[in-house]
């Protein structure tokens, strides 16, 4: 039907005879003349019905927008001053000889090419629609050519691709699962996938060696701008290979893809940081290394102060007290926009945020302004703008709390203040961060795994990741690129003994590790690898090269924040005789 896409179309064709389908973006009549641009997947050409042509031109009044047409017609240069230099087929349009209406279209809910001020519902729920406009188009595209390339680096490095059960049973990675109600096991429901963990690493205990798969996950959790429900892991495992073989592995990806699809240089080797430097620098095990600001510990300079806000966190094992210096401060901020910093941290509990102004350094006392100067000897003022090295014009904030609580809050205003303020010293910032804590222990003194529980401890035996469980640090990894968790991986444990130790830390029982892990416990009795892997969000890492701002870009069914999907009304209520076939009761009342 069609000799060329729409946006192929260029001075090259001159004189050519063309056949083109596609949709009308927009009808001009001018002077007698009437011009479509004519858009496809690939772009937009202009054609142009003379009015000579009685029969045709009378068709061609009928167009509206996003009608479908097909058109045959001989491609001419556009006349002086009409030349578009933004577009491909901007030099030149078709003048039509034919016209067939194959569609048309009712006024669209929304304008394709003035989109921005629709809401996402709006647009998730015409979804169809969302995706005609070219910039989506785009995004897919590279999506699809990304996917393309990792395939092939991995088949390239004898990576099988293989598929792993999508109905299976709970995977812990932190979430909470979905569950499918079995029909033919009363009372029992399978879990999707929130990974192909365990899996992956049966996989190696089969020898496979080098695994890898593009596979879809479930995770039933709170969503933000780079979580969905069910998203795309670009999963990973290997055996008999080191930490530093894995990073280096996917470092090779990473830089690869960057370079070939989106020119970037990423550096030839990847910097480390440390959870502990991340946390300490940073306040989050995330950072955003694009921002030079840091956070500055100085809770031994203020332990003894009668600012009760500062010097209590500073006695307390679990509190923190830091200092973060901006530098020229004082110019960049109004009155306003600290009070507004203040009401922003106070979202993540931060009772205060309070700052020093360094109106002039070389005037002392006299050169700073601060409601909180009343509270603190000269000299302890002068230690911490010693330690932040401050200087003429910059503000110091300060945080002082629980640890969670300023690590939170500070590394939320360390980001808003670097994007709000574009303190940015970089385009892309990638690091590694390792040397997780195996666990962390909430309040009430239980442990959690930081990665999973199947992650293998620095130390090799059991009695010494028993005897201080929070001392004790993973094989574990994360790649970050510009503040967000790209990808995460480890070493496995491949011991048995280790392994009940981890569950035992836990706080899994024998019998629950044995109701829900016990095929694992099993497998590691028969000759199980050393074995380590890592999965990548492939949305995310897509979100990022195509410059997009939530993944829900580059899904092309998403879900809203409240995990539904307004085009299909997804999730919905089901009859009673399906769930009397389940031996499910619902709860909720039918309206
Ligand atoms: P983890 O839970 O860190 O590790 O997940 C790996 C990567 O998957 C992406 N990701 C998500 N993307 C979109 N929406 C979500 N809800 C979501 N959750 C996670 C992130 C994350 O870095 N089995 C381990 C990996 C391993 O140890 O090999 C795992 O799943 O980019
Ligand atoms: P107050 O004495 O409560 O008025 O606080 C004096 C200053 O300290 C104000 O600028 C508060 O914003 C700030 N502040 C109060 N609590 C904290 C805190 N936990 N961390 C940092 N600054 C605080």
């Amino acid at each position: 039907m069609r000799s060329h896409y729409c946006g192929q179309v260029n001075e090259s064709f001159l004189e050519q005879t063309v056949t083109l389908n596609g949709w009308v973006d927009r009808r001009r009549d001018h002077g007698g003349v009437i011009f479509v641009d004519l858009r496809d997947r690939e772009g937009i050409v202009q054609v142009v019905f003379q009015p000579a042509q009685e029969a045709l031109f009378k068709q061609a009044e009928q167009l509206r927008n996003e009608f479908v047409i097909t058109i045959t017609g001989q491609v001419r240069f556009r006349p002086e001053g009409m030349v578009n230099t933004k577009i491909n087929s901007g030099k030149i349009e078709v003048v039509v000889s034919s016209l067939d209406i194959l569609n048309r279209s009712e006024p669209l809910p929304f304008s394709v090419n003035e989109y921005s001020n629709v809401n996402e519902e709006t647009r998730l729920k015409y979804r169809y629609l969302d995706l005609r406009r070219p910039e989506m188009y785009a995004k897919f595209q590279l999506r699809a050519q990304v996917v393309q390339a990792i395939r092939h680096y991995f088949d390239e490095r004898g990576f099988l691709d293989i598929e792993t059960p999508i109905l299976t049973k709970p995977t812990p990675e932190g979430a909470r699962d979905y569950l499918v109600p079995s029909r033919t096991h009363e009372g029992h429901f399978f879990a999707l996938p929130q990974s192909p963990q365990l899996f992956k690493q049966l996989l190696m205990m089969s020898g496979m060696d080098r695994y890898y798969q593009i596979v879809r996950c479930f995770r039933d959790e709170d969503l933000r701008a780079d979580r969905q429900p069910e998203f795309t892991q670009i999963d990973v495992e290997t055996s008999f290979l080191q930490e530093h073989d894995i990073q280096d592995l996917m470092e090779e990806l990473v830089r690869d893809l960057f370079a070939q699809f989106i020119d970037v240089q990423l550096p030839a080797v990847f910097q480390k940081l440390t959870y502990a430097e991340a946390i300490s620098k940073y306040g989050i095990d995330r950072p955003d290394l694009r921002i030079p600001l840091e956070l500055v510990d100085i809770a031994d300079l203020v332990s003894d102060v009668e600012f009760r806000v500062f010097s209590e966190p500073a006695k307390d094992n679990k509190g923190r007290v830091i200092a973060l210096r901006l530098p020229n401060g004082c110019n960049l901020l109004s009155r306003k926009e600290i009070d507004d910093y203040a009401s922003f941290v106070a979202l993540y509990g931060a009772k205060g945020l309070a700052y020093i102004k360094v109106n002039d350094l070389a005037a002392g006392m006299e050169g700073l302004q601060s409601p909180i100067l009343k509270f603190f000897p000269e000299a302890v003022i002068k230690a911490i703008l010693q330690r932040v090295n401050a200087q003429t014009g910059d503000m110091v904030f300060f945080g002082a709390d629980k640890a969670k609580i300023v690590n939170e809050s500070m590394a939320a205003l360390r980001v808003k203040m670097g994007q709000d303020l574009n303190l940015y010293t970089q385009d892309w910032a990638v690091c590694w961060v390792i040397d997780f804590p195996m666990f962390e222990q909430d309040d009430s003194g239980h442990y959690h795994s930081l990665h999973h529980p199947f992650t293998a401890p620095k130390c090799d035996d059991v009695a010494t990741l028993k005897q201080d469980p929070v001392q004790q640090l993973a094989k574990a990894y994360d790649m970050v690129l510009n503040g967000i968790e790209l990808g995460g991986g480890s070493i496995r444990i491949n011991q048995t003994l280790m392994q009940q130790a981890v569950f035992d830390i836990l706080g899994i029982s024998e019998e629950e590790a044995s109701m829900k892990f016990g095929f694992l416990l099993e497998a590691l009795k028969y000759g199980c690898p050393p074995h380590g892997g890592i999965a990548f969000g492939l949305d995310r890492l897509v979100m990022m090269m195509t410059g997009s701002q939530s993944i829900r870009d580059v899904i092309a069914f998403p879900k809203t924040q409240s995990a539904s999907c307004p085009l299909t009304q997804a999730p919905s209520l089901v009859n009673d005789g399906q769930l009397r076939e389940l031996y499910i009761q619902s709860m909720k009342k039918t309206k």
